[in-house]
């Protein structure tokens, strides 16, 4: 299939589940997500270690969940936002997302084309979206692009396991079986909850993903696997110049 063809597919599937999005992904995670993007927002403030930051873009943004840990963690820090942002190319997760997060500004468009200039932005982060990116490469360079330099990029990813044993066992037992059967009754399409293991068994490792970051200019600052190493958290900088 053409990439093209191929993007075009995973964010028609995305427009499908929209509706049940964040239902499956509360029952899917057990909740735990939220720890995970509570510890990337706050990772990356650290390292930002500025009290007031001009914007905030979350690509992939979905149904905008990350936004919302943007922003309470900075009040909780007291650092002022002047602007988030919220990109996705799934009109359907935007609905959802416009409704939810009343703060944030949402634009339609796709992590290899980010509408804004270079350096504009303090903070780039993506959460379970830089695997359904078809040109990620694109995507890393346009990350780099936007950020300002001492700018952070924070990734959260479910990536490709590299450890055999018992305890790798059951994390494939869970994704491949028990994920997309609980997936497709909530959301009625099992097609798109299968899709999630598959992608993950054709995405990268930790490993690999922090090389392609380092390849396009990042420094890797921090990594950190959660949930027997179901997802990832890498938080990058670009350079100061
Ligand atoms: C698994 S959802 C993650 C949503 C949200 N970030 C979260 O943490 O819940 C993946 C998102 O990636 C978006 N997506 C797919 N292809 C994309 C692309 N090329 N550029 C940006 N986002 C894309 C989908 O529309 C979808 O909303």
């Amino acid at each position: 299939m053409a990439n093209e063809d191929k993007q075009n597919k995973i964010i028609g599937m995305f427009d499908d589940i929209a509706s049940t999005y964040d239902t499956a992904n509360r029952v899917l995670s057990f909740g735990i997500d939220k720890q995970w993007r509570k510890k990337g927002c706050d990772k990356a403030y650290e390292m930002l270690g500025k009290s007031k930051i001009s914007q905030i873009i979350d690509v992939a943004c979905g149904t905008g969940d990350l936004l919302l840990y943007w922003k309470d963690r900075a009040a909780k820090k007291g650092i002022i936002v002047d602007k988030y942002i919220g990109i996705d190319p799934s009109v359907g997760m935007l609905d959802v997302a416009k409704h939810k997060v009343e703060f944030a500004d949402f634009i339609e468009g796709q992590a290899n084309d980010i509408p804004f200039g270079d350096e504009s932005s303090d903070i780039v982060s993506i959460s379970y979206g830089i695997r359904n990116v078809v040109d990620r490469r694109k995507g890393l360079s346009e990350f780099y692009r936007v950020l300002k330099p001492g700018g952070i990029i924070v990734i959260l990813e479910f990536t490709k396991q590299e450890k055999s044993g018992i305890v790798s066992k059951i994390v494939d037992i869970y994704m491949k079986n028990i994920l997309p059967a609980i997936g497709g009754l909530v959301s009625k399409n099992y097609a798109a909850y299968k899709y999630l293991p598959d992608s993950i068994e054709e995405f990268l490792t930790t490993k690999m993903l922090e090389d392609e970051l380092m390849d396009t200019g990042f420094k890797v600052k921090y990594t950190k696997s959660f949930s027997l190493g179901i997802s990832t958290l890498i938080v990058a900088q670009k350079p100061l110049a």
